[in-house]
């Protein structure tokens, strides 16, 4: 389980599995990661794929950089090592959304390649699908939706992904998207068409529940 600083903690085995909640759910639990520069469209997307999730009855739940940093990550900044703790926590956090049988849409720059693939080892291969939203700087800065690039470049905000900190591109996502020049309509529908089969129930488990 990782480094633990309780010693006396003992796992406690739970009565009800992901496998009883996904069954009741009528589908599978994923991590739908967004990716990508500020300003790069991660929460539109991921409210509205959300959206659309929720309207053909998928148990959904959105988890977002900027809210969650208002609650749960209200005490990080934006150093690389607080980059690092606010995603561990988001990954625990989005671990157990999908134990609870659900799909988990999860908006954050995440700029570091091993924290995503720390995230995805969270869960059972399959569980964890990543998406980049791909656009380039220079559109999310001339976007520049929050005026936070201009105060940036003017030296206000240090650490700023993209101009004074860094971000990995990822190597091997699930799926990219052209976030600089497509629609959020074909963007959206390009992640529901991938999803929708990977939280099909599979056959094995139609089966298992056809013979109780
Ligand atoms: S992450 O790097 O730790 O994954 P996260 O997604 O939670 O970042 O938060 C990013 C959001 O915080 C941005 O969308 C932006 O609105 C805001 N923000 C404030 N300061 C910074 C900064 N220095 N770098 C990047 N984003 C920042």
């Amino acid at each position: 389980m990782g480094d633990n600083k309780s010693s006396n903690v003992v796992w406690q085995d739970v009565a009800l599995t992901r496998q009883d909640r996904e069954r009741k759910n009528g589908h599978r639990g994923l991590i739908i990661w967004f990716t990508g520069l500020s300003g790069s469209g991660k929460s539109t997307l991921a409210q509205a794929v959300e959206a659309r999730l929720h309207r053909e009855d998928f148990h959904t739940y959105t988890l977002d950089g900027d809210n969650m940093r208002h609650g749960l990550c209200a005490d990080l900044g934006f150093s690389n090592e607080d980059r690092i703790e606010n995603i561990r926590r988001i990954g625990e956090v989005a671990r157990l959304f999908v134990d609870g049988g659900n799909i988990v849409l999860a908006a954050f720059i995440s700029p570091f390649a091993s924290d995503r693939q720390k995230v995805r080892n969270l869960v059972d291969p399959g569980s964890f699908f990543e998406v980049h939203c791909n656009c380039s700087l220079e559109i999310c800065e001339s976007r520049d939706i929050k005026g936070l690039y201009r105060k940036a470049r003017a030296g206000q905000i240090r650490d700023f992904t993209g101009i004074s900190s860094p971000y990995e591109v990822p190597r091997n996502p699930e799926l990219i998207l052209d976030t600089g020049a497509s629609t959020v309509e074909t963007c959206v529908e390009q992640v529901f068409e991938a999803v929708r089969e990977r939280v099909r129930l599979g056959e094995a488990m139609a089966l298992r529940d056809a013979n109780r």
